[in-house]
């Protein structure tokens, strides 16, 4: 790896992945990010090495923008993350989704395809286009069923996961057809620092916070396989160096939680880190409001593969993870302090909370 093009380089997961490459690697970094809502420079603050690292401030459907870049810094590895990523958010706005996750997708892989096939820029051999993938292509799992492998037939539930598992369809067909060297790993649940306020961890601190209600949607059973994200960065790493073009690797934390669990969890971390807080104990703010339509009920992964295959596995405890992202939010309070206070957030508070039921 030599250079990277990393799409949504500024949102959660993605400025995870840049530290993690500029910290491990001696690759340059050139990241193309939007900047939607949900894209953050304040992500990429204190980046390790920061001269390896190149902004572009562009869309991932900008065919031309995104050939040029190919060519011009002669990108042997692609690592895409920029995606519309919020199930709720789907389900009042599918259409974005299909044009970023699927469109976008598309536009990538049209020119990798023709940068590294047809152009040959580089050496086929060299060259790797990895794509960050869900685990809700598969739908979900009743209490008994074993959980997801890489061979669980796709049966996506939200506009999201939908436009997730099209596009990991596109992806592989490209692997299939033309011969481009693709792979994919479908991943849990990701917490950590920077991830965005509208997810379930970092709206849950910093409610408890300031003791606002924390809205547990439906009966609050619904289970999650969290992952710690450099976890996850980690694992993607692994498949780029030892993963084989046209596989799929399956990535979770083994964790298994349900929301009312990972939630009661989450205040017993903020009752010790703040033994004084006026809210303590914090799990009294929780509060049960409106589901989420088509909620899924169980996902779980089974990591056999990439352990066995690339030996990866997950470093951190669900605690010890959380405990990192809550110090996290506590030692940054400007930094949620200023995605919190745009008014395309407050709307999103209204739109999404308000017919639910739960209170301010
Ligand atoms: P995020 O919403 O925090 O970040 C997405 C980034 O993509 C933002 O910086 C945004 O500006 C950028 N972006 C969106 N549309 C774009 C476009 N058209 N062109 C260029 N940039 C664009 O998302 P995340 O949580 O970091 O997720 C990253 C990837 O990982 C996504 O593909 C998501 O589906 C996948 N994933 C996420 C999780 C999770 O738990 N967060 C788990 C598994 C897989
Ligand atoms: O499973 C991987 C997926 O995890 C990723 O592909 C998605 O990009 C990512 O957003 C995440 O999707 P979820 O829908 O599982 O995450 P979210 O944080 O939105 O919600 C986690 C659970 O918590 C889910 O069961 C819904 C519930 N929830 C969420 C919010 C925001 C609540 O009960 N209350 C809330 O306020």
């Amino acid at each position: 790896m030599d250079t990277v093009l990393v799409t949504g380089g500024a949102g959660f997961i993605g400025s995870c992945f840049i530290r993690h490459l500029l910290a491990g690697t001696s690759a340059r970094v050139v990241d193309l990010d939007a900047l939607t809502y949900a894209g953050n420079l304040a992500n990429l603050r204190d980046l390790p090495d920061p001269g390896r690292h190149t902004f572009v401030h562009g869309d991932i459907t900008n065919r031309k923008l995104v050939d040029d870049l190919l060519h011009r810094w002669e990108i042997d590895t692609i690592v895409h993350f920029a995606a519309e990523s919020h199930v709720d958010r789907s389900i009042w706005g599918p259409m974005a989704f299909v044009q970023t996750n699927v469109v976008g997708t598309a536009i990538l892989l049209e020119a990798a395809r023709n940068a590294w096939l047809t152009d040959k820029i580089l050496p086929v051999e060299k060259v790797r286009f990895h794509h960050v993938s869900t685990d809700e292509v598969f739908g979900d799992l009743g209490p008994d069923d074993p959980p997801f492998s890489e061979t669980t037939p796709y049966a996506p539930n939200s506009p999201y996961a939908a436009t997730k598992a099209a596009s990991d369809h596109i992806v592989r067909a490209y692997g299939h057809t033309y011969g481009l060297p693709v792979t994919i790993c479908n991943c849990s649940n990701n917490y950590g620092p920077r991830q965005h306020p509208e997810k379930l961890i970092p709206f849950m601190i910093l409610a408890a916070l300031e003791g606002r209600s924390l809205p547990i949607y439906g009966d609050g059973r619904n289970v999650r396989d969290w992952l710690y994200v450099e976890d996850h960065c980690a694992a993607i790493q692994a498949v780029l160096d030892r993963g084989l073009p046209g596989e799929t690797y399956n990535v979770g934390g083994g964790t298994g939680q349900t929301n009312l669990e990972l939630v009661r969890l989450l205040c017993s971390i903020l009752d010790e880190l703040l033994p004084g807080a006026a809210y303590v104990p914090h799990a009294k703010l929780m509060q049960f409001v409106g589901d989420r339509p088509g909620h899924d009920r169980r996902y779980a992964m089974d990591v056999g593969k990439i352990q066995r295959e690339l030996g990866w596995t997950f470093r951190e405890t669900l605690r010890s993870g959380l405990t990192k992202t809550v110090q996290w939010y506590l030692a940054n309070p400007e930094w949620a302090a200023s995605v919190r206070g745009q008014p395309v957030y407050q709307e999103w508070l209204a739109q999404n909370y308000v017919d639910r039921g739960a209170s301010a």
